[in-house]
């Protein structure tokens, strides 16, 4: 059973340790030789139409659904066109406006999601352009879409994605950087400089990975706990959210994911004695605001644990209790590092707790039901 897992002790470990490969492997062939370019001829789509893109809607469930939070934050900087995102099962009953210049990404691991594959047909009947990030080729919503961008992170076997949420957020980068070539929203200089930071992904998942061990003992010490908090602005609360699904998935922790910013409209009265707080602090633009929330935090008595880049860690431990480091890259592409350490913590956390860490109680690892 262990050769199956490559020699690790479950699937997810095992496929947490394939994120560089998987990376690679989504980014193959997808830009030119220069390195200035992104090419995708798998999009459907002319030129023309592209320009004529007034909205995109990115529906999914659970972490795909995640991902498209990220997806957002990246399509609105990179190509300035407004994105909602929908959370698959509530899309079609809130009556969504579509039309043949929206783009809808549905987004799915398995491309079996009942309710992902609904969304897709409800965009369709729309008039609008399917687009479908899925990992299986031969799925029904990678048959029925109208373009497939095919992430390729190999099959995931764990309950609990992880290597499937990652290459979509590559998928998701890749994507918007065409749109914005397609449309002049960002100079080839610009492009070029992005591609480059993606390639140095890979290694610096390793560098992560290769820090497992603090982890792990940071896991151990939040297994006593029975709540916990992970907050963010801007693309961290996109991950944070993702950090807290995780966690809750395989640890049964119970934990919520907030805007940093918003804690004092009411979270804050749960902050007491020793409660963990896990804040993610990546995003240059708004740390100040985001140290000030720890500060909020921390003066209730929280116990905080930032995730940040290695020269914002002295200043970080200046108010918080520990601080994980993460190596540099753009603030856009943050989310494909700084998630590797949140799904090492909700594997350590199931471990130390003795849970069935590739089978979590209650759940299936493809939902084919509405
Ligand atoms: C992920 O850890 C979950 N098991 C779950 O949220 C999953 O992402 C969701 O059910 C969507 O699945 P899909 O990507 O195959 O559509």
């Amino acid at each position: 059973v262990t050769a199956e897992k490559g020699g690790y002790e479950h699937f997810m470990l095992k496929e947490i340790h394939e994120q560089p490969k998987a990376y690679r492997d989504t980014m193959r062939g997808r830009m030119n030789a220069e390195g200035n370019k992104v090419i995708l001829p798998e999009l459907n789509l002319t030129e023309e139409q592209i320009k004529n893109i007034r909205n995109v809607q990115i529906v999914a469930c659970g972490t795909a659904y995640n991902a498209g939070l990220v997806g957002r934050n990246l399509i609105e900087s990179l190509v300035r066109i407004p994105v909602e995102n929908d959370i698959a099962s509530e899309y079609r009953y809130r009556s969504p406006i579509v039309t043949p210049e929206t783009l809808v990404i549905v987004v799915s691991q398995s491309g079996e999601t009942a309710d992902t594959l609904a969304a897709l047909r409800e965009g369709q009947a729309n008039g609008a352009h399917v687009l479908a990030i899925t990992n299986v080729v031969g799925s029904s919503i990678a048959r029925e879409a109208n373009s497939v961008l095919v992430t390729l992170a190999g099959p995931e076997i764990a309950v609990a994605s992880t290597k499937a949420y990652t290459s979509q957020l590559i998928a998701f980068t890749l994507l918007g950087l065409y749109l914005a070539e397609v449309r002049g929203t960002q100079s080839e200089p610009e492009v070029a400089k992005i591609l480059a930071a993606m390639q140095s992904l890979p290694e610096q998942v390793e560098v992560i990975l290769a820090q497992k061990e603090a982890i792990k003992t940071y896991a151990e010490q939040i297994a006593k706990h029975e709540h916990l908090f992970f907050i963010g602005r801007g693309v961290d609360y996109a991950v944070a959210q993702e950090g807290s699904l995780k966690l809750k998935e395989i640890s049964y922790i119970h934990s919520e994911a907030y805007a940093a910013g918003e804690l004092k409209h009411g979270t804050l009265a749960l902050i007491e004695e020793g409660v963990p707080v896990i804040a993610l602090a990546t995003q240059e633009s708004v740390l100040e605001k985001t140290v000030s929330n720890i500060k909020e935090v921390k003066a209730r008595g929280a116990h905080v644990l930032a995730i940040t880049h290695e020269e914002h860690a002295n200043d970080l431990l200046r108010s918080v209790d520990q601080v994980f480091v993460i190596p540099q890259t753009l603030p856009l592409l943050t989310s494909a590092l700084s998630v590797v350490s949140l799904q090492l913590l909700a594997y350590y956390a199931s471990l130390a707790l003795g849970h069935d860490v590739d089978k979590p109680r209650n759940l299936a690892k493809s939902v084919t039901v509405e």
